[in-house]
């Protein structure tokens, strides 16, 4: 998979893919990732790439040029499965959008700032929009590395048997069920008895009905919306 990322912030996006999965994912080769600064496609000399909202009010608008200019020059070096933008109005992020991303080859993906960008870029080259949740960020690009780190994990063969997404939360509308390491008795709280006991079936069914029972008492709404 390649994931092309357009923002005016590259330096947020430098770290989070460095480390851990998503850095393995990129040095086994099934993760291409290409941070492109937006003021390369800027219309002046002073790099602008926003602007005043036309009707008043506080707050800049990203221009239309640069952001068609940019989709344009990727676009010649690939053909995007999906344009996203990152904004906090679009479609809510979750396991069944990550799922169904990862198995996609090319992604770009629009980072937005200051109000947002011209409804038109929306209208005319985003595919998708997509939030992390309700509330506001400063900008997309800490809410594209989620996003990003959501989908990377999943693409195929990024992960082995040990790290396997199948008993991942919400894998199966489910959360994931408690989980211990050693010591066996840590200041006196003891590891449940079951675990100990070397017996794979009791083990397995007693961590199914542990994610069920918390899925019901602390997201009773995932047992509900089988979307
Ligand atoms: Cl994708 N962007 C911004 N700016 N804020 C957000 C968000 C995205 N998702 C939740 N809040």
């Amino acid at each position: 998979m390649n994931i092309d990322i357009l923002t005016v912030l590259p330096e947020l996006l430098e770290s989070p893919f460095n480390h851990s999965i998503l850095k393995r994912a990129r040095e086994k080769g099934l993760l291409t990732i290409g941070v492109h600064h937006l003021r390369q496609w800027a219309v002046n000399e002073y790099g602008q790439v926003d602007d005043y909202q036309y009707g008043g009010g506080a707050g800049m608008v990203m221009m239309p040029e640069p952001l068609a200019n940019a989709i344009e020059s990727l676009s010649k070096e690939r053909k995007y499965d999906e344009i996203i933008y990152m904004t906090p109005d679009g479609d809510l992020l979750n396991q069944r959008i990550a799922n169904s991303l990862s198995l996609k080859e090319n992604l770009l993906i629009i980072c937005g700032h200051y109000k947002g960008i011209d409804q038109r870029i929306r209208e005319q080259y985003v595919t998708k929009e997509i939030s992390i949740g309700d509330y506001v960020l400063s900008g997309g690009e800490l809410a594209a590395a989620v996003l990003i780190d959501a989908i990377g994990r999943l693409i195929p063969g990024v992960l082995n048997d040990e790290t396997s997404a199948l008993f991942d939360s919400f894998q199966d509308n489910l959360l994931a069920p408690p989980v211990y390491t050693r010591p066996a008795d840590f200041r006196g709280a003891k590891v449940p008895e079951i675990l100990l006991s070397g017996d794979p079936k009791k083990i397995e069914d007693w961590r199914s009905d542990q994610s069920l029972s918390r899925t019901k008492e602390r997201r009773p709404d995932l047992l509900k919306d089988e979307e």
